[in-house]
């Protein structure tokens, strides 16, 4: 799971960079579907699955889908704010990069 972190994060911050920069149509939203399995993906620590952590990630899953469908920036807005909050919840540490993803 780590490594698909990474990869959603840089995924993401490219899309932030398209958002700031007007270049939105170079980005290939087609990326959201490398993360709709993600559930399978194990974390590291067992002790981060529970139901509360499902329910985070499927909303999470959700907002991606809105914005895959409708990259706009509040559907970008949503999506980082799921990202933040499963992670104020389970694994605060990368909390200060993500936030770098904030607009
Ligand atoms: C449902 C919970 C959840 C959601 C949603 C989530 N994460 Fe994570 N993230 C985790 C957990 C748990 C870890 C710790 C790694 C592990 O346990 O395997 C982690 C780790 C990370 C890491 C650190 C990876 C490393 O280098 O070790 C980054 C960066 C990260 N997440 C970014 C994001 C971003 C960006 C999003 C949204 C696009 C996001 N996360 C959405 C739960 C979540």
């Amino acid at each position: 799971m780590d490594l698909l972190m990474r990869s959603v994060f840089e995924d993401m911050r490219d899309l932030k960079h398209a958002l700031q920069g007007d270049s939105l149509s170079s980005i290939d939203m087609e990326f959201v579907a490398k993360y709709k399995n993600w559930d399978h993906a194990k974390t590291t620590n067992p002790n981060h699955r529970d139901k509360g952590f499902d329910a985070y990630a499927d909303f999470w899953v959700k907002r991606m889908e809105e914005m895959q469908v409708a990259p706009t920036l509040d559907n970008y807005k949503a999506t980082v704010n799921s990202c933040i909050q499963c992670h104020q919840a389970y694994c605060p540490g990368p909390l200060v990069r993500i936030k770098k993803l904030t607009l």
